[in-house]
């Protein structure tokens, strides 16, 4: 409870540094709690991704009266929120372009889930025409007020419904949309029960798409050598005591599998490479700074002093030879997207 209040009072005071902190404190809770993480219990099922009316806590909760309920959490953005939106704003022409390939006809029914901010329901919105359908659909009630925003936007001649739903639960009945898309959301999801909904709503001529990116080398640097081979060494580490799982940040690798297990007859990988060389624009330069905060979150610790050192010089933007300003630097940012079909395509 306090760190939840930690949570909101960083939140009043839009102070980045004690957010950051206040989270991870509710993380490390919520670990100890058995709410993330796998289960340190053998006594009794797992009960998480249960809505607590179907467990048999369902009567204690509702007693609750002044208690701060998950639901309380939903209300904000999560932690990756500038970094994701960083991304979109920086990518948003070569992002659009993956979805603007898709065969669509103006008819069509198409499901984004998770829609996080409603970056690409936008598009889609934009794209359908007379008799088509758009459903944006999230968990989290504060990117749903995004993602509304950003869909009206488009003033979409299509049917468009922002709702609330559990991607593992989607309100629909079998066989919905011919078109189901799922970016980067698997990190935050179970993947195979997701990937089960998805094929279970799905069209048998339809087509799902995952965009997904894998952490080990989404972003690709002029780092020193012996800083790049440290990187992802060190992610791995972190993965591993962050999640339990150090497969957590790249699930791309077991993709491919999971969507020919589930009953996908037809499954495709297509990468898409961005490119950027210096002098970079203030998107991408609003990008590496993101990044670089999330490599610094996840695996600067765990480099040795003098990574830590170089990737400190490296990426500090007041320095003229850091990958920000030196005129040798250049990016390149890897996204794959799957293509599954029920049937053979
Ligand atoms: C990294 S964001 C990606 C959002 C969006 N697809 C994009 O690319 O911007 C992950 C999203 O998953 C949502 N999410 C997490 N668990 C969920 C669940 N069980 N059901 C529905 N959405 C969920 C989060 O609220 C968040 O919007």
């Amino acid at each position: 409870m306090t760190a939840r209040r930690d949570v909101r009072s960083a939140l009043k005071n839009q102070d980045a540094n004690q957010l950051r902190q206040a989270r991870q404190r509710v993380h490390l809770v919520k670990e100890a709690l058995g709410e993330r993480g796998p289960t340190w219990w053998s006594d009794a099922p797992d009960y998480n991704r249960h809505l607590v009316k179907n467990t048999p806590y369902h009567e204690w909760y509702e007693s609750l009266d002044n208690a701060l309920h998950e639901s309380d959490l939903l209300q904000f953005a999560p932690d990756y929120d500038a970094y994701q939106s960083s991304f979109h704003t920086a990518f948003r022409r070569q992002l659009y372009a993956i979805l603007d390939q898709l065969p669509l006809p103006d008819h069509a029914s198409v499901l984004d889930v998770p829609c996080g901010n409603g970056f690409y329901s936008r598009r889609f919105a934009e794209r359908l025409g007379m008799g088509g359908r758009l459903v944006a659909a999230d968990k989290s009630v504060a990117y749903l007020g995004q993602a509304q925003r950003a869909i009206a936007e488009a003033n979409s001649l299509a049917v468009v419904e922002v709702i609330e739903a559990d991607a593992y639960r989607l309100p629909f009945p079998d066989a919905t949309f011919d078109l189901v898309w799922c970016a980067q959301s698997l990190i935050s999801l179970d993947p195979a029960a997701a990937v089960r909904e998805m094929y279970r709503v799905v069209k048998p001529d339809g087509l799902v798409a995952i965009l997904e990116v894998d952490e080990f080398h989404h972003v690709l640097l002029s780092w020193p050598e012996e800083l790049e081979a440290a990187l992802p060494q060190a992610m791995l580490s972190a993965s591993v005591k962050r999640f339990c799982d150090g497969g957590k940040l790249s699930p791309t690798r077991r993709l491919r599998r999971l969507l020919q297990e589930y009953g996908f007859r037809s499954v495709r990988r297509d990468t898409y490479p961005i490119e950027r060389a210096a002098p970079f624009d203030p998107p991408t330069l609003a990008f590496l700074t993101q990044h670089f905060q999330f490599l610094r979150s996840m695996a600067y610790a765990q480099l040795s002093p003098f990574n830590q050192c170089e990737f400190d010089r490296l990426t500090n933007s007041s320095n003229p030879n850091s990958l920000f300003r030196s005129p040798d630097s250049e990016l390149v940012c890897i996204n794959a997207v799957y293509y599954a079909s029920p049937n053979r395509v």
